[in-house]
């Protein structure tokens, strides 16, 4: 690129020849090009790291377009089919215990770890053997890994954090309570954690740049967590009380549409948490940024999630962390972040539906950063990702043995694991697919209900009526999947054609309300897609179709023309 910015010394050599007006011409015509060129390049110059031929190929990168996200890897969007390990999964010696059910899953991302007592035992000495380890066995098993920066928060606490941290509570010191009692949450506000912390992570993404800087099997990152604090709304240390009694920083003013003031002054009853969230989120926000300098991978934030309908008092659920009601707060403390993740652990519809409705938003690309891996769960990835979802992803999926049931599933055993796997096998194929559609805003799903049986999607010219758990002849009111199993993907492939993906649902095609038409159905395939190409099976008609498309079972994959006549 260097070589193109050279000046060019005449339109002869450049290799422009004829009349002197049309070597001056075509002069004109180069330097514009050349002005052009550099231009483009300048910025990308100007961040050394990333004029070396290291970063040939395109980094992964969130990308916004009309309020809709994709994340995009070797610039293709790239929908993440995810799977996350157990906690303490992130062990060389672990590894085969991870991968024989990431490959039953068919999941394309996994989701691992990296600790940082991991690698950095002791202060200043760095070892990054099982980072090594774990992205050489996903490139043998064709799947891309999140890393976890489990830090200075880990569900509130400082448990991955080195000894030399942890153990150090003048220097690293812990949130005090209203009371002045220590919690064991490490405060947001001491430099000096946060000092020690960037300098880890940034250690960790220099090195991810040197092995994985071409390749991109490492396409996000998580920074901390479950970050905040159980027991208290902020710190109460004299050290957070000066910074309370002080000015609401100018960029949460202006996010909140505030005028100037002390955080009471301002924020009233919500003061406490607001200012917790605020320094929670710009600490991160400043390690993020520090790992971005070196290596600029997305990078989010993920949220033990409070009751959207009833969330009692900050402190019961977790102060501080990215929950619903403080998303702004955090969008203006932490602009290195992409996303602002929830981690779904309750099964019923409504509180999963008002989860999903309230991180996908126009600043927020929805990505369910964990979920439960009970067989109620599996549903939901259709409606996550009709919601524009960048990924979906269940904890726990591996076979160590240990389940944190109530939370997710008694035992990861073959039934549990094949109800996520079935959805993952047919979606896995047409993933790129599906996340394009997503971004171009023509994919829409939903997942079973718990107290109706019917749902309705609205696609534009079209309606589609979803009925659970009716019988595939007659038209007998649908009564429901006894365990809730239904759900259905639809994808826009052009005027009057879709590709449709359920399970345990009577899909049926109506003109949207107000379109008075003779339809029929022309052509309904069955089949899959085997790396984005399609694969015809059969074709459905006669009673597969009269009475509305019904897939029940195994998850099936269509595609649906409509005509009028
Ligand atoms: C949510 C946390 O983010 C996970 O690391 C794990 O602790 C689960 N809760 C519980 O298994």
């Amino acid at each position: 690129m260097i070589a193109v910015l050279l000046p060019l010394p005449s339109g002869e050599r450049a290799g422009v020849r004829g009349r002197p007006e049309r070597r001056a011409k075509g002069r004109h015509t180069l330097k514009l090009l050349l002005l052009l060129i550099s231009l483009l390049t300048t910025p990308l110059l100007a961040t050394p790291l990333l004029a070396t031929p290291l970063l040939a190929t395109e980094l992964p990168r969130i990308a916004t377009d009309h309020g809709r996200h994709a994340l995009l890897v070797d610039g293709k969007p790239f929908l993440i089919l995810g799977a996350q390990v157990n906690n303490s999964s992130n062990w060389p010696a672990v590894l085969d215990q991870v991968w024989p059910a990431i490959d039953q899953l068919h999941a394309n991302t996994v989701q691992v770890p990296i600790a940082w007592e991991q690698i950095e035992p002791k202060e200043g000495q760095f070892d990054f053997a099982f980072l090594d380890t774990l992205v050489n066995q996903a490139r043998e098993h064709r799947v891309r890994l999140i890393l976890l920066w489990f830090a200075t928060w880990k569900n509130n606490g400082p448990s991955y954090a080195p000894s030399w941290v942890k153990l150090d509570e003048h220097r690293f010191p812990r949130v005090l309570n209203r009371e002045g009692r220590r919690l064991n949450s490490l405060s947001p506000l001491a430099e000096a954690t946060l000092e020690a912390d960037r300098k880890a992570f940034v250690q960790l993404m220099t090195h991810l740049r040197k092995i994985d800087g071409e390749q991109h099997t490492v396409i996000m990152i998580q920074v901390e967590n479950e970050s905040g604090t159980y027991g208290t709304d902020r710190d109460h240390s004299p050290m957070a009380d000066q910074a309370f009694a002080g000015q609401v920083p100018e960029a949460l003013l202006h996010a909140a549409g505030k005028s100037a003031g002390s955080w009471s002054q301002v924020f009233g009853n919500d003061a406490a948490e607001f200012f917790h969230a605020w320094h929670v989120a710009h600490f991160i926000g400043q390690v993020a940024a520090a790992g971005k300098a070196v290596y600029p991978l997305p990078m989010y934030a993920n949220a033990a999630l409070r009751d959207p309908f009833n969330p009692g008092p900050p402190g019961a659920y977790e102060s501080g962390g990215p929950t619903d009601n403080v998303l702004h707060v955090w969008k203006a403390a932490a602009p290195a972040l992409d996303v602002l993740a929830p981690d779904i652990y309750r099964p019923d519809y409504a509180h999963y539906a008002a989860y999903l409705e309230r991180y996908a938003r126009k600043d927020n690309p929805l990505f369910v950063a964990e979920t439960g891996n009970d067989k109620v769960y599996a549903r939901y990835v259709y409606a996550a990702l009709g919601a524009g979802a960048i990924g979906w992803s269940p904890f726990g999926m591996d076979f160590t043995g240990y389940s944190n049931y109530p939370l997710g599933a008694r035992k990861l055993d073959d039934e549990t694991i094949g109800t996520f796997a079935a959805n993952y096998g047919v979606l896995a194929p047409m993933a790129g697919e599906l996340a394009a559609a997503a971004y171009a805003g023509k994919l829409w799903g939903a997942s079973e209900p718990d107290d109706t049986h019917e749902q309705t999607l609205d696609l534009g010219d079209w309606q589609v009526h979803l009925g659970y758990g009716q019988l595939q002849f007659g038209n007998e009111p649908p009564k429901g999947n006894p365990d809730r199993s239904g759900g259905a993907l639809i994808a826009q492939l052009a005027p009057n054609e879709y590709l449709l993906v359920a399970r345990d649902v009577r899909v049926n095609f109506q003109p949207a309300r107000g379109r008075k038409l003779d339809f029929l159905l022309d052509r309904v395939e069955e089949g899959h897609y085997d790396h984005g190409r399609w694969i015809f099976r059969r074709l459905w008609n006669g009673d597969q179709t009269d009475w509305g498309l019904n897939v029940i079972g195994e998850p099936r994959v269509l595609r649906v023309r409509l005509a009028t006549y």
